[in-house]
């Protein structure tokens, strides 16, 4: 099996660049290889390698500069979706495609299923709902996998943040008031190459939008607090998303109802909590 995995530097493109290999023959771009915001070079891309599976690990993920960038976030998350959507139709590959809690309102107080009404809040959330509507009317075999407040060792996220403040300062003041659920990018590699190791026609089977998250949830203060333990400091304060205004306005609740994956594939995420202590042993072994 040939598989095409595109933003193979970041989080989740990184930890999928060192599993997928065992299951196929890899062609792996990050930006230098393909610019996801090239239409003409995706479309190259997908002729060139002619995969049979496609896992799109690469978007445009800066939420608040995004409110000013809007059209190269939605020629990353919708325009390239689209593009290799349509060009995996026409050589019957199957796309595994990346999404976003924040394609909901965050009023809702209950897990989301993935017909639950979407109304994103900011560019970001517009931009890849618009990827999502535009890989479902292709006509591709897609499997729409979305997901939540992902972190791992490398790259940009809160995990590292708070992992760096916590060395250098006595309080943490975090928002309290949104409600989701963390994912280690590792769980969410580890669970997308079960799926590629299925094939691509047992994956086209099961076509469709999928909410992809460990379980349970907590707000940002408590992933926070979770992540710092039990050490006296840092004191770690709750504070309303009022006190820590952000050019992007984030849903509230985000929370992801995942009996669908485990319905349909037999296998879901783990607790975010086990999740995070793998992560932080990991992170105290590679010390
Ligand atoms: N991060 C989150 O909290 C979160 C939450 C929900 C859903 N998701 C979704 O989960 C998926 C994986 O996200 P992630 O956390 O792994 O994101 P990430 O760490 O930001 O990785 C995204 C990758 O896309 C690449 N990229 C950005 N613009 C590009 C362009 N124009 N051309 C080519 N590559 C480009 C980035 O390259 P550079 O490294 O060069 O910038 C990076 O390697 C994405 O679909 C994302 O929307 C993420």
């Amino acid at each position: 099996m040939r598989i095409l995995l595109t933003g193979s530097s970041g989080q989740v493109g990184g930890e999928l660049a060192k599993l997928l290999p065992a299951h196929g023959e890899v062609v792996a771009m990050d930006r230098a290889a393909l610019d996801l915001a090239n239409a003409d070079a995706v479309a190259a891309a997908m002729r060139a390698t002619k995969p049979d599976v496609v896992v799109n690990a690469g978007a445009y993920t800066a939420v608040d500069v995004a409110e000013r960038e809007r059209d190269l976030a939605f020629a990353v998350n919708a325009r390239a979706p689209q593009v290799l959507a349509e060009e995996a139709r026409r050589i019957g590959a199957v796309l595994l495609h990346y999404s976003t809690d924040y394609v909901f309102d965050g009023r809702g107080a209950s897990p989301y299923d993935e017909d639950a009404p979407t109304g994103p809040l900011n560019v970001y959330g517009q931009s890849k709902l618009e990827g999502e509507r535009a890989i479902a009317a292709s006509g591709a075999a897609a499997l729409v996998l979305r997901t939540s407040w992902v972190y791992g060792l490398t790259g940009r996220n809160f995990f590292l943040t708070i992992r760096r403040l916590a060395r250098d300062r006595d309080e943490l003041r975090i928002v309290a008031d949104q409600q989701g659920t963390p994912n280690w990018s590792r769980t969410l590699a580890e669970a997308t190459t079960r799926l590629v190791a299925l094939g691509p026609g047992a994956l086209a089977e099961r076509a469709g939008l999928y909410h992809f998250s460990s379980t349970g949830s907590t707000t940002w203060h408590g992933f926070a607090q979770a992540i710092v333990g039990d050490q006296p400091k840092p004191v770690v304060t709750p504070i309303a998303t009022s006190d820590y205004p952000t050019p992007a306005t984030r849903p509230a609740y985000g929370v992801l109802a995942t009996g669908k994956l485990e319905r349909v594939f037999g296998f879901g995420l783990p607790a975010w909590q086990d999740a995070l202590a793998a992560c932080l042993r990991e992170e105290r072994q590679s010390q």
